[in-house]
Order: C-alpha cells, then sequence, then structure tokens
C-alpha cells in the first residue's frame, strides 16, 4: 500500500470512498469542496493495486502550529491494515504541526481506540451536539517537536 499526495483527479473516487465509509449519501457537489483543498491542504490517499482504498482530509487552522483532521477513512475490505495511521503520520510529518486536532464520536468505536493508540486525547465532549442527539467528541495530539 503506498500513501500519495492526492490529485485533482482523485477528488470524486475520495468522495465516493468517504460516502461509503461514512455511510453517506454520495454528494458530488463536494468537489466544490474537496477540488479547491486537494490543491492547498493536506490530502493524501492509500493506493492499492491502482485503487484508492484510503483517504484523509486535513487542513490549517487559526494557529500556525494546528493542524485540523476534517476526514479519515478506509474501505471496509482494507481495515486493520494500517492505512489510516499511515495517512495520519504522513500529514504530522508533512505539516510540520506541533499539535492535531480532530472530532469524532464515540461510538465510532474503531476510530477513537486507534486515535488513542496514536496517542490523542479526549479533551471535550460537546453534548447533544448533533441534530440526532450524538455527542461530538474533540481529540487533540500534541507533537513535542
Ligand atoms: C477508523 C478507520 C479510518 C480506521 O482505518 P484503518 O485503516 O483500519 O486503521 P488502521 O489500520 O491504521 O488501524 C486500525 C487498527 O488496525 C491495527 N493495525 C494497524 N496496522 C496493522 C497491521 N499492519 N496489521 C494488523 N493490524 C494493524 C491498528 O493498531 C488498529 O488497531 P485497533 O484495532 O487496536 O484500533 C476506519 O475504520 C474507517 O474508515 N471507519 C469508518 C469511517 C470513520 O469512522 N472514520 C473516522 C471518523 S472520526
Amino acid at each position: 500500500m503506498k500513501i500519495e499526495r492526492a490529485r485533482l483527479r482523485d477528488a470524486d473516487e475520495l468522495i465516493k470512498l468517504e460516502a461509503k465509509c461514512f455511510k453517506m449519501r454520495y454528494d458530488r457537489d463536494f468537489i466544490y469542496f474537496w477540488k479547491p483543498l486537494i490543491l492547498d491542504a493536506y490530502v493524501y490517499k492509500a493506493v492499492e493495486d491502482g485503487k484508492i482504498v484510503a483517504g484523509i482530509l486535513a487542513f490549517a487552522t487559526r494557529s500556525p502550529r494546528a493542524v485540523y483532521v476534517d476526514s479519515v477513512f478506509t474501505s471496509t475490505a482494507f481495515r486493520h491494515r494500517g492505512a489510516a495511521t499511515k495517512l495520519l503520520e504522513r500529514v504530522e510529518r508533512d505539516s510540520g504541526c506541533q499539535k492535531i486536532i480532530l472530532d469524532t464520536m464515540n461510538q465510532f468505536r474503531e476510530a477513537v481506540k486507534l486515535y488513542e493508540k496514536l496517542g490523542f486525547k479526549k479533551v471535550k465532549v460537546l453534548r447533544d451536539y448533533y441534530e440526532d442527539g450524538t455527542d461530538r467528541l474533540l481529540m487533540v495530539k500534541e507533537i513535542g517537536r
């Protein structure tokens, strides 16, 4: 599995994979969000046999020290092989950031476990945050550099 910077032509494949992984409806208008980010943010893909099997989207924040991970996802057939770990490590390395911020939900157990393993700490729970009443969980990894 190779980790590479995403290119503009990857946008639609990434949007479709993200929708599948999060069990969301595919919305082709997401292209207007993803394309500029591919040019300007930290967007990487994990590729196996020419196919995108995982992706990450992260961007700069108000703080020059911190990067925010908006989305990370791995195709079900390729889970537990280190794709998300490698993608997160790549963002950490390439951005040179001192802090990675992300949010998730407690019910994404796989994700929370993985983030904790990678050194993220739970910093805040925003109760009843989403429309369906689920909580938003903020997690942060401090990188000592
Ligand atoms: C969360 C998600 C991105 C993880 O992706 P992944 O590529 O399977 O993640 P990794 O393989 O890096 O790590 C997952 C587990 O595999 C283990 N692992 C990593 N490399 C491994 C390897 N080479 N061999 C075996 N296991 C490995 C990790 O230690 C981790 O272990 P855990 O079960 O203790 O957590 C994926 O489950 C997903 O897309 N879920 C749906 C979307 C989602 O919830 N995204 C996050 C929302 S905040």
